[in-house]
């Protein structure tokens, strides 16, 4: 087999990085991780939702969705949901994933990929966990989707040295920017809903169809999500807060098309925040 086909068969496979001098014992790796405590998945949703609306619902009038009571936290994933609800601010809740064990992803990343942005700002965005890129350099949306999400954002005013905080789901990138397993979007739950707690947003953002569906406890895809508006609650909040769901920009990236839809999901967030 010639090498450029070996290559491109790593990358098939997901090893598209060269991360260490020596050899890793990944065997040795799975197995401390499978003997690691780790969160089974949420129970599934058994209830039912509203139907999306048309393609063509005008701006000026989304639908607001009550999110069903989330389940409390703590019932699903026990082992981080202490550290996360005992963080008291945002240096603590670092410090917290930085110290947490047994989680394979935390050995295969590079970096942790905290979040980035000002405190209580007009709009949190949420996407789904770090590629390559935020992996290397520890910051969200820093590839081509994150330069695609920077211009979205400027599109309504925002930007994220300003008014804005971006973070993900999973803050360590899954090996070969695989979709996150249920159980590892389990254990990291408690910090993003006690990550969303601390930062404070006026509008909540999560980006793409893992953040949404996470997020907000839905089963549908983004493309019945968006276009709707929803509310995030937690325990840890006083009240509610408005919850758009958006297009994830490595999505429009390919899909050019679907650039008019996020446009009116960004006009739904302007809105609001003004
Ligand atoms: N995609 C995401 O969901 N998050 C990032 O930080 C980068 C790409």
């Amino acid at each position: 087999m010639p090498p450029e086909a070996l290559l491109e068969w790593y990358v098939e496979l997901g090893a598209d990085e060269a991360i260490g001098e020596g050899a890793t014992d990944w065997f040795a790796t799975a197995a401390a991780a499978a003997a690691a405590p780790v969160a089974p998945a949420a129970p599934a949703d058994a209830g039912g939702t509203a139907a999306a609306p048309a393609v063509s619902a005008p701006v000026s009038a989304p639908s607001i969705v009550q999110a069903r009571p989330q389940p409390a936290p703590s019932g699903a994933v026990p082992a981080t949901d202490g550290a996360a609800r005992a963080a008291r601010s945002l240096t603590d809740l670092r410090a917290a994933l930085e110290g947490l064990e047994g989680f394979a992803l935390k050995v295969t990343a590079t970096n942790l990929v905290f979040g980035e942005g000002v405190e209580a700002p007009d709009v949190m965005f949420i996407g789904e966990a770090p590629g390559a890129d935020e992996d290397r350099q520890g910051r969200p949306f820093v590839g081509a989707s994150g330069r695609l999400l920077d211009r979205m954002m400027q599109s309504i005013g925002l930007d994220r040295t300003e008014n804005a905080y971006i973070t993900n789901i999973l803050p360590w990138r899954p090996p070969g920017n695989r979709e996150p397993t249920a159980a590892e979007i389990a254990v990291c739950l408690p910090f993003i809903r006690r990550h969303i707690a601390l930062v404070r947003p006026r509008v909540v953002v999560p980006v793409g169809g893992t953040a949404a569906k996470t997020l907000l406890d839905q089963r549908q895809g983004i493309m019945r999500l968006r276009g709707r508006r929803f509310e995030f609650t937690d325990p840890d909040l006083e009240q509610p807060l408005p919850a758009v769901p958006l297009f994830h920009p490595a999505f429009l990236l390919r899909s050019a098309g679907q650039k008019a839809l996020a446009w009116r999901d960004l006009l739904t967030i302007k809105q609001i925040i003004q």
